[in-house]
């Protein structure tokens, strides 16, 4: 049968692409085969996603199935959540933040665009650290800003420094900084984040500080940027010490009239955050003794992987200070990650991030393990390596 005159298979579609091209996440790409090879029967370990595998704290779901029974449909802002929000600050940063400051968000996704695009102007440049979270610079330029990568590698322990800052040559409008980072664990002490915001408010940048790796440190716990500048806008969200990715809620603090400037943006974007997540997540805050049994289990990961993988080699390691990632160069095995981490996957069915999510220049040597999984995946996976690695090939230089 012939297709007829005008149908879609006839005519050429007429209307131009316009928009932004923007990356998608590689670590998607290894989550797709990583779910196929399940598929076909292999046993996976996921060392690939930001994703704690231990699941939602007990007492988030018990108050979510409570919910549910009520029947959860409508557009919720819970005034509860944000007034125990406000209290977190209170009880872990000693600060006291007016609940009009506290914006809740589906996830830091949803704030970190609301922020992109209520603060800045087309053309507006925006410091994102590299190596870094991919989204800063893939939302930025899919909202017509500009992403000025600011190199942060091992040479300067993956931090940024307010150095760099004013080295960047013409300003910046903006600043992205996370402390710990992904994909490296890193951290700003109270100096060197004071510094940093010191800097940004001397050159008049705006200073968004994602905290949303808050509560997973190995050291000392993380300084809220909201300590040392009133004035900054901080990011958190559920995703990650509460172990709710999956519920898409998180939060933003901003001063007073950024706050109101950006409350519109969040509305029209994206309305409210699901509601059952809402009560889900205040119970979320009254879990701690199993959150703290997870940072435990981080603890113990941490330690065994960066032993595990010195022992094969893999030594050009920094130690995370925070978050539950650790970012190791492989340049001495490999120089196109995403190949070696499809085929680490392929071969022993553990998956990894490959570096060029996360830095577009120096990303082919490095492969990011996230350690959010049981000890005894992680002690399998060593297992699994540590004769796949002795296999590979050495690469020069
Ligand atoms: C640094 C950082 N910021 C933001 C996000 C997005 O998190 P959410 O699930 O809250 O949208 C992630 C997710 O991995 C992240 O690593």
């Amino acid at each position: 049968m012939s297709a007829r005159a005008g149908s879609p298979a006839e005519t050429p579609n007429p209307v131009p692409l316009r928009g932004v091209d923007v990356a998608p996440f590689y670590a998607g790409k290894i989550g797709r085969q990583a779910a196929e090879q399940a598929r076909a029967g292999q046993s996976i370990i996921p060392m690939h996603f930001g994703q704690p595998t231990a699941g939602t704290p007990p007492k988030a779901l018990a108050a979510a199935a409570r919910v549910l029974e009520a029947d959860p449909t409508g557009y919720v802002e819970s005034r509860e959540l944000i007034e125990r929000i406000a209290r977190y600050y209170r009880d872990s940063h000693g600060l006291e933040i007016a609940p009009a400051r506290i914006l809740l968000t589906a996830g830091a996704s949803a704030a970190l665009v609301a922020v992109f695009a209520g603060l800045f102007e087309p053309g507006d440049r925006i410091g994102v650290g590299r190596p870094g979270y991919p989204a800063y610079r893939n939302a930025v330029r899919a909202l017509g800003r500009e992403a000025v990568e600011i190199d942060c590698g091992a040479e300067v322990g993956f931090r940024l420094s307010a150095a760099a800052i004013g080295a960047v040559a013409p300003g910046l409008h903006g600043l992205v900084v996370a402390s710990p980072a992904n994909p490296t664990g890193a951290m700003l002490s109270r100096a060197q984040l004071a510094a940093l915001a010191r800097e940004c408010r001397r050159l008049g940048i705006r200073l968004i500080s994602d905290e949303i790796y808050h509560g997973l440190s190995y050291g000392e716990p993380a300084v809220s940027a909201l300590e040392v500048d009133d004035d900054a806008v901080v990011i958190n969200s559920f995703s990650k010490l509460y172990r709710m990715p999956g519920w898409r809620l998180g939060w933003m603090v901003a001063p007073p009239a950024l706050a109101t400037r950006l409350s519109p943006y969040v509305v029209n974007f994206f309305l409210t955050p699901p509601t059952i997540s809402q009560h889900a997540a205040l119970a979320a805050f009254e879990d701690s003794a199993e959150l703290e049994r997870s940072l435990a289990s981080y603890r113990v990961n941490r330690e065994l992987l960066l032993a595990g993988l010195r022992s094969m080699g893999i030594d050009k390691v920094s130690p995370p200070e925070g978050a539950f990632y650790l970012y190791a160069d492989v340049g001495h095995l490999t120089r196109d990650s995403l190949a070696f981490c499809q085929q680490l996957l392929r071969e022993t069915g553990i998956a990894t991030a490959p570096g060029i999510d996360f830095d577009t220049l120096h990303g082919h040597r490095f492969i990011r393990f996230s350690f959010a999984v049981s000890t005894g995946e992680v002690r399998r996976a060593l297992e699994l390596l540590a004769p796949w690695v002795a296999r590979q090939p050495r690469l020069e230089g």
